[in-house]
C-alpha cells in the first residue's frame, strides 16, 4: 500500500541528530561478506529495507544473518547451496548486481535475475560484464537473468570508461580469490569503495590502492579470518539533514559523521551562505534567512553526489536568484523537478540541465516520491512550504532512511507518517483538514 508523510511547513530545525551506517557501504559488504566462511560481525549496519531486502536475499542463497542488535547483524555463509537469487527479491534493489562479483568468485557459477531499483535512468551493467570477462568469466542474458560462470578466475587489466561504483566493487570481489593480480583502472573513488575494501582486507583480502583510481587486488586462496567490522556512517543521509537545517533555516548539530566524505555539499552550503563548523566526527550547522543561489553539477567522487542532487534542488527551489543543475551521472533524476513545481517551484528542465528560478514560498500540495532521494528532497520542500504537503509513495524513502519522519519530528519538524485519511487526524492538535485547501499548482 501507498505509504505517506504529511508535513506541515513553517517550523526551523533544531537539535542534535546522529547518522545511521551508509546504506551503499552496508549493501556491499553484506554482499561481500558471501566470500568469507564464518565469523562476519557486522556493527553500524542501517536497519532499513534495502538492507532487509539483501539480507532475504542472502538467506535464501543459504547465508545465516542474524540481527544481534538494532544496529549489528552477523553473517555466516558456510557454503552457498542455491546458485540462483530469486526474481521477486532481486527486482526490489538494485544493489543485488554485488553478489555477481561474490558468488561467481565463491561457486564458479550464478544467475541472477537483472536487477530493480530506483527509477533513475538505464543503469546498464556493462561494466561489470567487461570487467568479469577480462577475468576469465562467461557471462549471458537468459530470459531476464545474468548468467555467469567461470571455471577459475584470473587476475587481469581492467580499465573501466567510467568509474562505476558497482563495477569497481564487483571486479574488485571477484578478484580477491582470483589467480594473480588485478588492477582496476579509472576505478571509482567512493568512500563506500574503500569501506568494502577495508572490509574485505580484514577478511584476509590483499586490496591495495582503494580510493585512488588505480586498485591492485593480489588474489588469495580464501577468506575467512574472523572480523567485526563497523561500517561508515552514510554521508547521503547526514548530508540529507544538513540540507534539511539549511532549508528551515535552523540550527542543528550532526553526529558520528566523517566530515571529509561531505565535502562537496559542505562547500556548497557554505557558497550558499550557511554557516559550518566542523569537528572531528560532528557538524554544527546553521542557516541565516538569506541565501545566495548556486551552481551544482553532479560528478563521480569526490565531485558533488548526484545522490544529493535532488535534496539540494527542493532547497534552492526557494533561494532568490538563478541556480543552475547539471545532473551529469542519471539521465532521469530530475523527476522531482515536476512534483516540486506541483508546490510553487520555477524549474526548468533541458537535458542534463535544470534552472532553478527561487520563489518567495513553496505551497503544501499532494506529490509523489519517484525514487528514494526525491521523496527524502520532497520532505524537504515540505519543512519548507505554507501549508501542508501530503508526500505519497513515501515508501522509498525507507529504502534509503531509518525513521525518516521520526527523527526530523525530534529536531522539531511538524509531519508525521501516515497510510490513510484517519492517521492524518492524528497529527496533533494544529490538525486542521480545512488547510488541505492550499493552492497547489502554482505552474
Ligand atoms: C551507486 C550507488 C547509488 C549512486 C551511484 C552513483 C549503491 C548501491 N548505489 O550505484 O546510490 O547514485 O553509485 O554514485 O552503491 N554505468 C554504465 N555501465 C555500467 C555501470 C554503470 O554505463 O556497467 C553508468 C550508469 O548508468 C550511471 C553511472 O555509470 O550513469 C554511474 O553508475 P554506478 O556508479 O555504477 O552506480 P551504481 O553502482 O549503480
Amino acid at each position: 500500500m501507498d505509504q505517506k508523510i504529511i508535513v506541515r511547513g513553517g517550523r526551523r530545525l533544531k537539535g542534535r541528530v546522529r547518522v545511521n551506517g551508509a546504506k551503499n557501504a552496508a549493501l556491499a559488504i553484506l554482499c561481500g561478506a558471501t566470500l568469507a566462511g564464518e565469523n562476519v560481525v557486522l556493527d553500524n549496519v542501517p536497519n532499513i529495507t534495502d538492507v532487509q531486502h539483501i539480507i532475504q536475499v542472502l538467506s535464501f542463497l543459504g547465508a545465516r544473518v542474524v540481527w544481534w542488535r538494532e544496529d549489528a547483524v552477523t553473517i555466516s555463509v558456510p557454503s552457498l547451496t542455491v546458485r540462483e537469487a530469486p526474481y521477486d527479491l532481486v527486482k526490489k534493489l538494485r544493489a543485488s548486481n554485488l553478489l555477481l562479483g561474490p558468488l561467481l568468485a565463491r561457486c564458479g557459477e550464478v544467475r541472477i535475475p537483472l536487477p530493480g531499483g530506483c527509477n533513475i535512468g538505464a543503469r546498464p551493467m556493462d561494466l561489470h560484464f567487461k570487467g568479469l570477462s577480462a577475468l576469465g568469466a562467461e557471462l549471458s542474458l537468459e530470459k531476464g537473468y545474468i548468467c555467469a560462470k567461470a571455471k577459475r578466475l584470473r587476475g587481469a587489466q581492467v580499465y573501466l570508461d567510467f568509474p562505476s561504483v558497482g563495477a569497481t566493487e564487483n571486479i574488485m570481489m571477484a578478484a580477491c580469490l582470483a589467480e594473480g593480480q588485478t588492477l582496476i583502472q579509472n576505478a571509482a573513488k567512493e568512500p563506500e569503495v574503500v569501506d568494502l575494501a577495508n572490509f574485505l582486507n580484514s577478511l584476509g583480502a590483499r586490496i591495495f590502492g582503494a580510493g585512488t583510481d588505480v586498485i591492485r587486488i593480489e588474489g588469495v586462496k580464501e577468506l575467512g579470518r574472523p572480523v567485526h567490522y563497523s561500517v561508515i556512517p552514510d554521508r547521503i543521509e547526514a548530508g540529507t539533514l544538513m540540507v534539511a537545517a539549511v532549508a528551515t533555516r535552523g540550527e542543528v548539530e550532526i553526529e558520528g559523521v566523517i566530515p571529509r566524505h561531505i565535502q562537496p555539499l559542505t562547500a556548497k552550503l557554505r557558497e550558499m551562505g550557511a554557516q559550518i563548523v566542523e569537528g572531528e566526527d560532528v557538524f554544527y550547522i546553521k542557516a541565516p534567512d538569506e541565501l545566495r543561489p548556486v551552481n551544482v553539477k553532479t560528478m563521480p567522487y569526490p565531485g558533488f553526489p548526484t545522490d544529493m542532487q535532488s535534496q539540494v534542488m527542493a532547497l534552492l527551489s526557494t533561494v532568490p536568484g538563478t541556480s543552475l543543475i547539471v545532473e551529469n551521472i542519471y539521465e532521469n533524476r530530475f523527476q522531482v523537478a515536476q512534483e516540486l513545481r506541483r508546490m510553487g517551484a520555477q524549474i526548468k528542465v533541458e537535458g542534463r540541465v535544470a534552472v532553478v528560478e527561487g520563489v518567495p514560498r513553496l505551497y503544501g500540495a499532494q506529490v509523489r516520491a519517484t525514487d528514494l532521494r526525491a521523496g527524502a528532497a520532497l520532505v524537504i520542500a515540505g519543512l519548507m512550504a505554507e501549508g501542508e504537503t501530503e508526500v505519497v509513495g513515501a515508501e522509498v524513502i525507507y529504502r534509503g532512511y531509518k525513521d525518516f519522519e521520526k527523527r526530523l519530528a525530534r529536531l522539531g519538524a511538524d509531519l508525521a507518517a501516515a497510510n490513510g485519511q484517519e492517521q492524518f487526524f492524528a497529527l496533533g492538535e494544529k490538525s486542521d483538514p480545512g488547510r488541505r485547501n492550499i493552492p497547489t499548482y502554482r505552474e
